[in-house]
């Protein structure tokens, strides 16, 4: 039988990294995209690494190509790139507000629309959401904008039988918060106000998206599971 394929976006790093590792422990041809210091990822030799901005269509059509060739048909996208900018409506300048909307919502809309091709009958696609509040408006708006995407999508790729799904993680231990200049100690902190008492593990994330990825999960689209040690609970629909 042939292996299994996926692409991740912002697999270099956190939660995509994770998933990365756990899908190839699980017998998958991985190939994941980055930026930066692609080999620090420091992940396994057979899976490729791709320098692509999520923001930059010429970037996502190479990326598409590479993965063409690379895996030749996709089982798995998953679209986890993104950019968490916290700040207030007064310090928001038009740059950061665009990077946002650029890398969380138009970089992954046209992802899929470029690797469709590649998207048989039995694929799957994973969003990474998340929480919004406290993040500041235009992360709030940009995260937010993913949810009625993935829906929608969900409904419109039903006839190919291909399903489409998110995961929100809550507050997750990756290298994103030392990047946006928050210390471990702050991080580690943050468990007392997470109803399960930790803060989550990227292997948390990359468990859920493993299942809904998998024929486990078959009969399963538009839907968002929430990895959050019950954040946000009473909040949900
Ligand atoms: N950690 C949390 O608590 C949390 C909570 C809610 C949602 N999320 C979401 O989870 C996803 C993964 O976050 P993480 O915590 O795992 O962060 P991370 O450790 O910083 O990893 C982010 C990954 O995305 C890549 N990336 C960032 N901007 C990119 C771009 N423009 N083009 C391509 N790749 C890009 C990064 O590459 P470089 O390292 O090279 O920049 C890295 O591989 C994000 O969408 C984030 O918003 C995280």
């Amino acid at each position: 039988m042939a292996l299994k394929t996926a692409l991740i976006t912002g697999g270099t790093s956190g939660i995509g990294k994770s998933t990365a590792e756990l899908l190839h422990s699980r017998g998958y041809r991985v190939m994941v995209t980055g930026r930066g210091d692609l080999a620090a990822a420091g992940l396994p030799a057979d899976i490729a690494v791709i320098e692509a901005d999520a923001g930059s269509l010429t970037d996502i059509d190479a990326a598409i190509d590479r993965a063409r060739q690379y895996l030749g048909h996709l089982d798995v996208l998953f679209l986890n790139a993104g950019v968490s900018r916290p700040g207030p409506l007064e310090s928001t300048d038009e740059a950061a507000f665009d990077s946002l909307f650029d890398i969380n919502v138009k970089g992954n809309f046209f992802t899929l629309q470029k690797a469709l091709p590649l998207l048989g009958e039995g694929a799957s696609v994973v969003f990474t959401v998340g929480a919004g509040e406290g993040l500041g408006a235009a992360m709030t708006a940009a995260k937010g904008a993913l949810l009625p995407l993935m829906r929608a999508l969900a409904l419109e790729l039903a006839p190919r039988r291909i399903r489409v799904n998110a995961v929100s993680p809550g507050l997750v231990d990756t290298p994103a918060y030392a990047k946006m200049g928050i210390s471990q100690e702050i991080v580690d902190s943050w468990a007392r106000e997470i109803p399960l008492g930790r803060v989550g593990a990227p292997a948390d994330i990359a468990e859920a998206v493993a299942f809904l990825v998998s024929d486990a999960a078959g009969h399963i689209t538009g839907n968002n599971i929430a990895v959050s040690g019950g954040i946000g609970i009473h909040s949900r629909p």
